[in-house]
């Protein structure tokens, strides 16, 4: 038999006993699925170790806004947990963010949260900081969205809290696209969000001139250059293929639940010639956006797209089966904010012309799927960013306690790397980083 051949009786097989094996689906590794694509083998594992390879465990994800990446971090949280990694985190007074829009420091990073294996929680890069808080194998990975779609998005969830947009007349995207300089301020606390948002994230000059063909051509080689892996939204289990690939991860920990979504009622369809003025205003990330969509795309042609789509139909399907082992159903309905009856589950509001919705779940959840996964495994999946970022931070403190007992003199003589020589109480956060989540 061909080679060809063999990988078809393979896959067959795999399907079938994977359809027969459902029950225990959710112990999956993926090894029958690399066989189901052997141009991954040569991939990342140039030995064609596939399937057998160490999981990926230190990643920096730089959480990127309005752009999915909530969904993303949640993720890597829930990771972090199973696989006992230590997550950095923001000392208090930055909140559950790095103290954005301040570029990134250590002295933002909590001192129990080192050396940390994964970070993810909101800043603005500083690459040679980020560097050198994290492990030297670290993957960096980003995520980017569609500029017109990202910039609605930001408009509507930041009209009362960036001046910019709550200077313009009838909240009107109209209004402020026929004349910008009108209403924006570069200088202005909050205007990041109002230009080039994803520019300014990844630490670029968000108020650079478009023109300027070498700082742009500049800026998107240095984003290649830092990142392994640059997802994109619009692409989302696309993008969760490669990374899977990337980190050498199991099909189970990619599964994720959309969160921190607004309701049908706050979005609005864009029409006329408005994604052509969004693409203007924010030219930087038109740029950066066309640049890493075109090479998501070729990375997958690379896969193969039979074998992409394979692989996002067997997630979906396995996603499914957890939200029915979780909700006891299909997917959870979304629900506003004020109707869910747990409090740890309430999305943050940004306003009163948002609605974020969020789920709930039922007081029978994980019963539902005969006791395969523990509600805690379900309540995670759906914990909002600010409350788990909490819990988190809570039961890596408690751990960090319990291995540097505060009477246990090698406490001082073993501290945590990352942190080394560092002052560690942080600058006060001013403004609304304070209280906007900003995801
Ligand atoms: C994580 O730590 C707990 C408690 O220390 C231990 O029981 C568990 O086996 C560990 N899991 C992994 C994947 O290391
Ligand atoms: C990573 O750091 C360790 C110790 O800090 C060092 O021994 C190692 O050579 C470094 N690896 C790379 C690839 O730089
Ligand atoms: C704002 O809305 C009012 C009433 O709907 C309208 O009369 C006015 O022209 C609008 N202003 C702008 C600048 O669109
Ligand atoms: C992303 O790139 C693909 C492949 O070139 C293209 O078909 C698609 O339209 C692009 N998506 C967006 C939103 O620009
Ligand atoms: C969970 O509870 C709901 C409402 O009490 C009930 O309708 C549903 O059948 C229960 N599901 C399971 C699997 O017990």
């Amino acid at each position: 038999m061909s080679q060809k051949k063999i990988f078809l009786v393979l896959v067959a097989i795999s399907t079938v006993s994977l359809l027969l094996h459902h029950g225990g689906h959710l112990s999956w590794t993926m090894e029958a699925f690399s066989l189901s694509c052997p141009a991954l083998r040569f991939l990342h594992s140039p030995l064609g170790a596939a399937g057998n390879k160490a999981k990926h465990t230190s990643i920096a994800f730089l959480k990127t806004h309005k752009t999915a990446s909530t969904t993303v971090q949640n993720m890597l949280f829930r990771f972090a947990e199973r696989h006992n990694l230590t997550v950095a985190l923001p000392v208090q007074t930055c909140d559950h963010q790095f103290c954005y829009p301040h570029p990134f420091s250590g002295r933002f990073v909590h001192p129990h949260t080192t050396p940390a294996d994964i970070i993810t929680s909101h800043m603005r890069l500083d690459r040679a900081e980020l560097r050198r808080l994290m492990p030297n194998d670290t993957t960096y990975v980003t995520i980017l969205r569609e500029p017109a779609a990202m910039f609605e998005s930001l408009f509507s969830y930041y009209n009362q809290h960036c001046l910019s947009f709550r200077r313009v007349p009838n909240g009107s995207l109209e209004a402020f696209l026929d004349r910008p300089w009108s209403y924006y301020r570069p200088e202005e606390k909050d205007s990041m969000y109002a230009r080039n948002t994803l520019t300014f994230d990844l630490g670029g000059d968000k108020d650079r001139s478009a023109q300027d063909a070498a700082y742009v051509r500049g800026f998107v080689d240095e984003v290649e250059r830092t990142f392994s892996l640059v997802m994109i939204a619009e692409y989302f289990d696309e993008s969760l293929v490669l990374l899977r690939r990337l980190l050498a991860w199991d099909l189970e920990d990619v599964l994720y639940l959309k969160l921190n979504m607004r309701t049908p009622a706050s979005k609005r369809a864009l029409g006329g010639g408005l994604p052509a003025k969004i693409r203007a205003w924010n030219s930087l990330d038109a740029a950066l956006y066309d640049h890493f969509n075109a090479s998501l795309w070729r990375q997958l042609g690379a896969l193969g797209a039979a074998c992409v789509a394979r692989e996002v139909r067997l997630m979906r399907r396995a996603r499914g089966w957890l939200v029915r082992d979780c909700f006891g159903g299909p997917l959870p309905l979304v629900r506003s904010a004020a109707q869910i009856k747990n409090k740890d589950l309430r999305p943050w509001q940004p306003s009163t012309n948002v609605g974020i919705v969020g789920y709930d779940l039922p007081p029978n959840a994980s019963r539902a799927g005969d006791g395969r996964v523990t509600q805690d495994v379900c309540t995670k999946l759906v914990m909002p960013e600010v409350q788990y970022s909490r819990l988190l931070l809570r039961s890596q403190l408690l751990r960090y306690r319990r291995s540097y007992p505060p009477r246990n003199p090698r406490a001082h003589q073993n501290p945590p790397r990352a942190n080394q020589g560092r002052p560690s109480p942080a600058p006060r956060a001013s403004g609304p980083s304070q209280r906007a989540p900003s995801p």
